[in-house]
């Protein structure tokens, strides 16, 4: 994988000693890097497939002295079935997904079943899964999705630290009146 802040391949190496969160598709990052800030003693990966978005956080975790986030430009998929270890995460973010309202683009969807018990695996038990989107049949779709895995409950009290935390999406979405929706589940198996 390549590590955007230094440019270089390198294995993913995960501290042992702290929480570790993960924002997929995390984009220009506002949600990611404010987290970071209010947890300076957590570990926060952020993925992205768009190099310039990465590029921007990048330069605001410079500006901003942030050191506890390290950036990839990789696939969320190659990410979750080849480079993360099982149960490694305490809490895992998809903000506002890629929508593909159309029917025809449907299947280039990133929540699907798989990608959510996949991602599921990934997360400790007692952790948290938080999802959310501006788009309706996608939030039915995930929800259902989500809500037919046994290992997952939803509990709406694990945003409760964060619930003030806009993403550069939703920022805009709320400008313009549109509601985003959020869900979380903890791993209970
Ligand atoms: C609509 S934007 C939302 C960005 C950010 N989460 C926010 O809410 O401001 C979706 C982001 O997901 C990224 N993305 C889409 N598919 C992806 C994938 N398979 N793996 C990683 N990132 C992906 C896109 O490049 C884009 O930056």
């Amino acid at each position: 994988m390549i590590n955007i802040l230094n440019g270089e391949y390198k294995l993913l190496e995960l501290p042992n000693t702290c929480e570790i969160e993960l924002d997929i598709g995390c984009g220009k990052g506002s949600f990611l890097s404010q987290l970071a800030k209010r947890y300076p003693d957590k570990y926060f990966l952020g993925l992205d497939l768009l190099i310039g978005r990465l590029r921007k956080l990048e330069k605001r975790c410079q500006k901003e002295g942030i050191e506890n986030i390290e950036l990839f430009q990789i696939d969320a998929w190659n990410l979750i079935t080849i480079a993360l270890p099982d149960e490694c995460l305490s809490r895992a973010h998809v903000l506002c997904p890629d929508p593909w309202p159309k029917n025809k683009h449907r299947a280039n969807r990133l929540l699907t079943s798989e990608f959510i018990s996949r991602l599921a695996c990934k997360i400790k038990l007692g952790g948290c899964l938080h999802l959310a989107t501006d788009n309706l049949p996608y939030y039915e779709k995930m929800t259902d999705a989500a809500g037919q895995l046994s290992c997952l409950k939803e509990d709406a009290s694990l945003l409760d630290d964060i619930s003030d935390i806009k993403t550069d999406f939703e920022a805009g979405f709320a400008e313009q009146g549109i509601k985003v929706r959020h869900i979380a589940y903890k791993v209970v198996c």
